[in-house]
């Protein structure tokens, strides 16, 4: 079995998490990607753990997202919706494995790590997305780093910097306390100073921490593998945020930027939004979402 990453330079380990970088991987000659094999993992996936959604994006970049359930179609039927629709399909904790039975996704942190030897993730959690052609992202901020490895069709990423007027502290803080999706304040104007990238199967590409970005399908079928992963950084900057956001809204406060905010005040706000969480400070904030449609009852427009 060859390298999952097998072209790793000094040039990219520079940029690794501090700026977007885009690199080959390895993926596909697994053979693990076809549409049979989909069916089969959209068959065998449990209920609870995929995710069938639209994303109703707006003209001002807002976004509504409505979700539904797959309504015990075949994987055949459901990649049929996809293929028609703006639908986009999501598989939590999907479990890909090669043909020696090794976990993929753990092989491929493990030839990154490799690469990195900062790199020092204590969770590595794989979302199998599966998107149709119209499908799109808007823009938003994830908590943990993410690797976006594409597989199927061809998206545009943009990805902008996670700092000043691209990522708030304030928007970040109402994600960081769950009292919205991910979604944050954009501007068009924005693109001009994001880095964009046309993905092709065969590519990954990932960015720093928090950093926005949003994505639309270019007219084709996509398949690609976003692997979300924890470390200590993703999980101090969370904690901060959720501190001062806790601050801000129960009490008040004006809490100091965070990127003005060292690792020592992180791991300080950090402490702190574990004591707020026992305490259930923001417990009544949380957004809930309810499903809205039955894939089997016909595609959604
Ligand atoms: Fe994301």
């Amino acid at each position: 079995m060859g390298s999952l990453i097998p072209a790793w330079t000094e040039a990219d380990r520079s940029q690794f998490m501090n700026q977007p970088l885009a690199f080959r991987h390895g993926l596909l000659d697994t053979g693990l990607f076809t549409d049979e094999a989909l069916a089969r993992l959209l068959e065998t996936h449990p209920d609870h753990l995929t995710d069938v959604n639209i994303n109703d994006i707006h003209d001002d970049g807002t976004c509504r997202i409505r979700t539904g359930t797959r309504g015990g179609l075949s994987g055949d039927r459901l990649l049929e919706r996809v293929r028609e629709g703006r639908l986009w399909m999501n598989l939590r904790y999907a479990d890909i494995r090669d043909c020696d039975g090794y976990n993929l996704v753990d092989r491929f942190f493990g030839e990154l790590a490799g690469h990195n030897p900062g790199l020092r993730p204590f969770g590595v959690y794989p979302n199998l997305l599966i998107s149709a052609p119209q499908a799109r992202v808007p823009y938003h901020a994830d908590t943990p780093g993410v690797v976006l490895i594409h597989l199927v069709g061809r998206k545009r990423i943009w990805i902008y910097p996670n700092s000043g007027k691209f990522l708030r502290d304030e928007a970040m803080e109402r994600v960081a306390l769950r009292e919205t999706t991910e979604d944050l304040p954009y501007d068009p104007a924005w693109d001009a100073e994001a880095a964009c990238f046309d993905l092709e199967p065969g590519q990954a590409v990932v960015w720093p921490y928090n950093a926005p970005h949003r994505v639309d399908n270019q007219g084709t079928f996509n398949v690609s593998l976003s692997c979300e992963f924890m470390t200590w950084e993703a999980r101090l900057r969370h904690g901060a945020y959720y501190t001062n956001g806790t601050l801000r809204r129960r009490f008040g406060l004006s809490p100091k930027p965070l990127a003005e905010t060292g690792p020592v005040g992180q791991a300080a706000r950090w402490a702190l939004s574990t004591v707020f969480k026992k305490l259930k400070v923001n417990r009544a904030a949380e957004a809930r979402f309810e499903t809205e449609f039955n894939v089997a009852q016909g595609t959604p427009v």
